[in-house]
């Protein structure tokens, strides 16, 4: 029987995607008609051939009420917030998301360029520049330089594994126990405090869900060393960002690396922007890929079709 497949993502080019799709599907020896649907049109198409799964990315909200026989979904992308907050999306689909597929380097990479800012003081040598001062400053010592990754799963374990290579006391936490050689791993909320207390660094990880809305508020940053640095490639919901904010203006914080944010895109009066402490950026730590999420998808929908196990598989109770 031949795979009916939908794909549908804004950020892509559609036709180009929906072609790699197809032959990565030949290769997985899945019969399969993919077709584009434009993410950007908004209006319902009342005669749109039925598909039996969709490949999406921020699709918009009609996608659901013009597909009424999906059984899976496959985002193209690690976060599934904004899929799951579609009120259409078929209760009975099995939703899936993606792993890695270039994204854990991708994020490592960004997350390591901005501790190494602040660790080896560029942000204080660009204002001693901007006021021809000749000032050396002093590096503490990496191995109690404290790193936390909130968020242990794929991409933050390997972002916790990247920062201990690089000499660093890294800690992490996740609801449940990890075992990352080189890293302090904390659990639960018994344990998220300790896990705060005295980092240098915090890195974000977290998805959106109703479990990390606002968990980084005032009493939790306040529990970083002072002068500490917050660094979120997560989702902006699970910062508070007033919050952040009155620790910055009180000097309890040091500086902040954002990639994400409550609102985006950021809005143009947001506080944030005029800034010297934060640094800004739009959303692009870890972009998808084509040949790897393509690849990753056509693994799963492979999977999938023959009624394997497949991973990444969400749990919309949770919200990841
Ligand atoms: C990007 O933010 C993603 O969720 O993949």
């Amino acid at each position: 029987m031949t795979l009916r497949i939908v794909f549908c993502a804004r950020e892509t080019t559609a036709q180009v995607w929906a072609e790699a799709l197809r032959v990565a599907l030949v290769r997985e020896g899945v019969d399969a008609d993919v077709w584009p649907r434009d993410a950007g049109q908004a209006a319902v198409d009342a005669h749109a051939p039925q598909a039996d799964v969709a490949v999406v990315w921020r699709p918009p909200a009609v996608l659901f009420e013009e597909q009424r026989h999906l059984q899976a979904v496959f985002n193209l992308g690690a976060g599934v917030d904004a899929l799951l907050a579609l009120p259409g999306l078929p209760a009975k689909a099995s939703v899936f998301r993606l792993e890695d597929a270039g994204m854990a380097r991708a994020l490592s990479e960004y997350v390591l360029a901005a501790v190494l800012r602040v660790y080896r003081r560029f942000d204080r040598y660009a204002v001693s520049q901007s006021q021809q001062r000749w000032q050396p400053e002093s590096l503490p010592a990496r191995e109690r330089y404290g790193v936390g990754v909130l968020g242990l799963g794929v991409l933050g374990a390997t972002i916790a594994m990247t920062l201990s290579g690089h000499g660093f006391a890294v800690r992490g936490h996740a609801r449940t126990r990890r075992e990352i050689a080189g890293v302090d791993c904390r659990a639960g909320d018994a344990e998220f405090a300790s896990f705060l207390d005295g980092l240098d660094v915090l890195v974000s990880v977290l998805p959106a869900t109703p479990a990390t809305r606002g968990i980084l508020d005032h009493r939790a940053l306040a529990r970083l060393a002072a002068g500490a640095h917050v660094v979120n490639v997560g989702r902006g919901a699970a910062l508070v960002e007033a919050d952040l904010l009155v620790l910055l203006d009180a000097g309890h914080l040091g500086g902040a690396t954002l990639d994400v944010f409550a609102i985006e895109p950021l809005p143009a009066d947001h506080p944030y922007w005029a800034r010297r402490d934060i640094v800004i950026t739009p959303h692009v730590a870890a972009e998808t890929e084509l040949e790897p999420a393509i690849e990753q998808v056509a693994g799963k929908l492979a999977r999938w079709s023959r009624g394997d196990p497949v991973s990444g598989a969400v749990d919309r109770e949770r919200g990841y």
